[in-house]
């Protein structure tokens, strides 16, 4: 099968997204002509290594690359201080040096901390980004934000920083759990909402064959996301503008996410495709776009299986609308003390909007939650 090619324009900074079957295994191939020195540290978690690590250090061999592994527990709780700092430790002990090159082989949780680690580690490594789950793919891998969670919310401590190369193995979405993969999708719609209609209509007719498994429809899709995503981050690296679009659905999914303690009562993925519905309905309440196009794109995730409206996340019933507004309050797109919503004009059309009243957000909760009673 063909692989794609994405390029994220950085100048000195720029870098490939490779797309496709079976990267993995060719991956020497691609890692080993970027390294000062035929050498690079994995890390990944246990069921990601469990799956995948023997074949990326297989590839690394074939090319003479030699590497250690440092394996994680799994779970978004090593994006805390304690995760960070084992992280770090367990790199310094190997003696990695500035000029080495760490690479991320696992989700988004793996990617993020990785790379933070990488951007303060002997003042700052390179990283190569090797993601597993969907939505590490076609978000988290590309644009360089890398974090870690702090109590106050997710992701409040990192810094920007690019990897040298991502090698997205669409045949490795093989392994992920349904629920996994369909969560992953949420991100994918989202490209088609915030800016590429055409791609949105796409899904409505491919989803669910890219999802049961169809690669030539997945790399297609991947890649499109990654194109959509690349061109976004070298015109916006920093999110001072048009990059904050990528946040669809985020306002309201982190706050959901922070009210379900990050748990499995909502992956991120879903939380995004509640807050994409909620979005939507909140451009229709303020006249910005037709109020068919929220049951639109709710049916489209609904059919793909994620939860598409507010009762359909676990506990709803307890939720109070207050409490999600004070989540949404920590969030990192606060802009001089006001709330910064992604919304929707059409569908492919979203605007930022920093003149949300709280109160109208508020009502739409309460009105969400009361349908769903
Ligand atoms: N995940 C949104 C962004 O990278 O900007």
């Amino acid at each position: 099968m063909t692989e794609q090619k994405v390029r994220v324009a950085l100048g000195d900074r720029a870098y490939d997204i490779l797309v496709g079957g079976g990267l993995l295994e060719r991956a020497g191939e691609h890692i080993a002509p970027l390294l000062r020195r035929p050498y690079a540290v994995i890390v990944t978690d246990e069921n990601v290594a469990a799956k995948h690590l023997d074949t990326l250090k297989r590839a690394l061999a074939l090319k003479n690359v030699g590497c250690e592994a440092v394996i994680l527990p799994p779970g978004e709780k090593q994006k805390s201080y304690a995760g960070f700092e084992q992280l770090c430790e367990a790199l310094l002990a190997l003696k990695v040096e500035r000029r080495d090159h760490v690479i991320a082989l696992g989700g988004g949780v793996i990617g993020d901390l990785v790379g933070f680690a990488a951007s303060v580690l002997r003042r700052g490594m390179d990283f190569i980004q090797v993601p597993t789950s969907l939505l590490a793919q076609v978000d988290s891998s590309v644009g360089g934000k890398t974090a870690i969670n702090s109590r106050q919310g997710k992701n409040l401590i990192g810094a920007f920083h690019q990897p040298r190369l991502v090698l997205a193995d669409v045949a490795l979405l093989d392994t992920l759990s349904p629920r996994e993969l369909r969560a992953g999708y949420a991100e994918v719609v989202k490209y088609g909402l915030l800016g590429d209609a055409e791609f949105f209509a796409w899904l409505e007719t491919n989803g669910a064959k890219l999802l049961a498994g169809d690669m030539v429809l997945r790399t297609q899709a991947v890649a499109r996301c990654c194109a959509h995503k690349a061109r976004i981050v070298a015109a916006d690296e920093r999110e001072e503008g048009e990059r904050a679009l990528l946040n669809l659905g985020h306002t309201f999914g982190h706050a959901l996410e922070a009210e379900t303690g990050y748990s499995q009562r909502l992956l991120h993925g879903e939380g995004v495709a509640v807050g994409m519905g909620l979005a939507f309905r909140l451009s229709a309440m303020l006249d910005l776009c037709d109020a068919a196009l929220a049951p639109r794109v709710e049916r489209h995730l609904a059919e793909s299986g994620l939860p598409a409206r507010l009762g359909d996340v676990d506990g709803a019933r307890l939720f109070s609308p207050a409490v999600l507004l004070e989540h949404m309050k920590q969030d990192k797109k606060v802009r001089d003390g006001r709330l910064v919503f992604i919304l929707a004009e059409a569908i492919g059309r979203a605007v930022q909007r920093n003149d949300v009243a709280p109160e109208a957000v508020e009502t739409l909760l309460r009105e969400q939650l009361a349908a769903a009673a």
